[in-house]
């Protein structure tokens, strides 16, 4: 069976984190989270994946190659100029020539696909869309259906007089071939705001599957961190990278952890770090690959991405360091900071909480140390 993911948004809602990787690349307990997407299609035997991208497809295309590594064929299709959620399958309409999946590449979840594509066939249906409720709809694409379970209205983004459900389409859709034909060729077209109005005002049979399972779009820092926090507490049955060497602690081959550093958990630590004795990890916490965690530092609900270099006494809290982020001896980085690759932070600075920091971008140490 075929599946396509939509992999060529931007992300800016995710920046400074998406300022250079494709916000599906973004990792989640330290693999990108496609390869998570792909994982979930492979349990439920859907091995042939073409992959639907437009911004900073090398990074993409250079982790995931033609899919092997994954148990999977990956096939990847090129927009040089955004299509559209729809232009984007329609690109590729020659090789879907039986009911495939199409999912949105920003989605971590556990859908059950299999069952999704029987309640389709059951149902006879031209296209089929798993919902999920969610607490504000408006940030969503809401779907209104009968009884029956057959769509009556979606609203894209719907004003807040127009938020009648708190259902809302989750970005897993089943589509027979024959509904491409209404996508006109190499133009900017959607599912939301054209193809599925266009399908219920034609009477075709386009049916809502409602899902009970875990669903979290990373559109933004916030929800990027609620969704480790989920994910690390137990909230989804996933596997994790690394041994588990304490409850809730999962390490990675090549560690050099201090026996006088603390560990609680849940806490993931990539391969290669290094932590020095002194220091604190509270969970839920992610340490990606490489990275040095300097004597006495305290690290708390934080996630490090790949190659993070924290000094003495760093104290990080609820906050992103994206790869090779430096942080200077006694700097604090508190709640909702997001600081962008490679971004540098001098010793003994306070970052204001929800503070984001451009990629590259360097704080110098604070006055008592210049
Ligand atoms: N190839 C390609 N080309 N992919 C695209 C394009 C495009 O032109 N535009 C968007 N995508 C991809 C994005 O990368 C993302 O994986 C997915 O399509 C959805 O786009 P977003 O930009 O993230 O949309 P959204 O989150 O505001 O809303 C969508 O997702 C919600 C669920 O998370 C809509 O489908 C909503 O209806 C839905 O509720
Ligand atoms: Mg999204």
């Amino acid at each position: 069976m075929k599946a396509v993911i939509l992999a060529g948004g931007e992300g800016t809602r995710l920046r400074p984190l998406t300022c250079n990787m494709p916000k599906c690349m973004v990792p989640i307990l330290n693999r990108p989270l496609l390869e998570h997407v792909i994982d979930h299609l492979r349990e439920h035997a859907i091995r042939d994946i073409i992959l639907a991208v437009c911004f900073m497809p090398h990074h993409i295309r250079s982790y995931l190659g033609d899919g092997k590594r994954f148990g999977v064929r990956l096939t990847y299709s090129m927009e040089s100029s955004p299509l559209g959620t729809a232009g984007a399958v329609k690109q590729v309409e020659a090789h879907l020539d039986e009911t495939f999946f199409v999912l949105n590449g920003d989605v971590f979840t556990d859908l059950d696909l299999t069952q999704m594509m029987r309640y389709h066939r059951e149902r006879g249906a031209k296209a089929t869309i798993a919902l999920t409720p969610v607490e504000d709809p408006s940030l969503y694409g809401l779907v209104e259906t009968e009884a029956t379970g057959r769509v009556e209205r979606f609203i894209e983004k719907p004003s807040p007089e127009a938020i009648t459900t708190n259902m809302i389409n989750a970005g897993t859709y089943i589509v027979e071939p024959e509904v491409l034909s209404h996508i006109p060729p190499g133009s900017r077209f959607t599912f939301e705001r054209e193809l599925f109005p266009l399908l219920l005002e034609r009477g075709d049979p386009v049916y809502a599957y409602p899902a009970e399972a875990y669903w979290m779009d990373i559109g933004t820092p916030e929800k990027y961190q609620k969704l480790h926090h989920d994910l690390l507490s137990g909230g989804v049955a996933k596997g994790f990278a690394g041994e588990r060497t304490g409850q809730g602690i999962w390490v990675e081959e090549g560690c050099d952890i201090h026996p006088q550093a603390e560990l609680e958990g849940p806490v993931v630590i990539g391969r290669d770090c290094v932590i020095e004795s002194g220091v604190r990890v509270r969970g839920p916490s992610v340490i990606g690959e490489g990275c040095r965690i300097g004597k006495d530092s305290v690290i708390e609900q934080a996630i490090l991405w790949p190659k993070a270099r924290l000094g003495q006494g760093v104290v990080l809290r609820k906050c992103v360091l994206a790869e090779g982020v430096s942080i200077g001896d006694q700097s604090r980085i508190t709640e909702g900071c997001v600081l962008g690759g490679n971004a540098v932070v001098g010793c003994d600075q306070s970052l204001t909480p929800g503070t984001n920091i451009l990629p590259g971008e360097e704080l110098p140490s604070s006055s008592k140390r210049r």
